[in-house]
């Protein structure tokens, strides 16, 4: 992250600055907010969405659509929406394809992200695994070679081709890496892990077969930092790539990877979207179908 320490005493500088020379609080609130965007952006920043707080309480929150009224969503739990006859239905039937409440929280998470589309999982995991269910037989994956340990165990022994080869053998084999034992998988995906701190190095390990490129900025655990903007430009240059960034550790108050070029930005919302450790869900924000 290129905001260090001398960014951050600038910006105190300044704020003490304006609070001496100034008595009209407004106008310090504005003159801050003005002054930690320059900085920001001359540090190639982007300008913060101005209206995330209202985003955050508004979206997908519209009272209208309860019969209600409510200004708080209600938590609907019914599992099945009744119908006014077989097949036909008003907007959910069946709590798997369609709940209200999560349609609000989808919506709004898709708002402050900057995307058209979101959706919400039971964990990160489960959305990461729905998006390597995009990829089929023989496909490439380009990753971080940080990343958090699930997501990678996920590539290395559920998607890996090694596994289809061995699979036919064995259910479990010991994996010589680690030494762990680890079960064996069928969806004969290869995976490479590079560093995304360089661009050059992600692009020289791009394949024909490569469909996806999977950024995790800041990593988890050893905070590695990619640039999105680059990295997808570089995906975009060699055809169809598609770009997920796990933006789990930033947050889309922090970092907004559709703005920068990525076509799906995915989370952990069990850390710091949920802020209270007393959540598992995951989610995934598209600008496009
Ligand atoms: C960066 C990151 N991505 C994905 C995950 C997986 O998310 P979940 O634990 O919600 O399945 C985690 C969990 O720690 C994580 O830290």
């Amino acid at each position: 992250m290129r905001i260090g320490l001398n960014s951050i005493n600038a910006l105190c500088a300044i704020q003490k600055f304006i609070l001496e020379k100034s008595s009209d609080k407004k106008h310090v609130l504005w003159e801050c907010r003005h002054k930690v965007i320059n900085v920001m952006s001359n540090q190639g920043f982007l300008e913060p969405k101005k209206s995330f707080a209202t985003l955050a309480i508004h979206a997908g929150q519209d009272p209208d659509q309860w019969n209600s009224g409510a200004v708080v969503p209600p938590i609907v739990t019914s599992t099945t929406f009744k119908q006014p006859a077989p097949a036909e239905h008003t907007g959910f039937e069946y709590g798997r394809s369609g709940n209200p409440s999560r349609n609000t929280l989808e919506e709004c998470m898709a708002a402050l992200e900057g995307g058209k589309h979101g959706l919400a999982f039971a964990s990160g995991l489960g959305a990461t695994t729905v998006i390597l269910s995009l990829l089929s037989k023989s496909d490439h994956i380009l990753s971080s070679d940080d990343l958090y340990g699930g997501t990678n165990r996920l590539f290395r022994d559920v998607a890996s081709s090694i596994s289809v080869v061995l699979t036919a053998l064995v259910t479990t084999v010991v994996d010589k890496a680690s030494g762990s034992r680890r079960v064996m998988a069928r969806m004969g995906i290869d995976t490479t892990f590079t560093d995304f701190t360089d661009v050059n190095k992600v692009e020289k390990e791009i394949r024909p077969n490569t469909k996806l490129i999977w950024i995790e900025t800041p990593t988890n655990p050893i905070l590695k930092v990619a640039d999105i903007a680059a990295i997808s430009k570089v995906a975009k240059k060699h055809g169809d790539i598609t770009v997920v960034v796990d933006n789990t550790f930033l947050t889309s108050y922090l970092q907004r990877p559709l703005d920068f070029g990525a076509d799906i930005v995915m989370y952990s919302l069990t850390k710091y979207m949920n802020g209270h450790s007393d959540v598992i869900m995951g989610a995934a924000m598209i600008k496009r179908r």
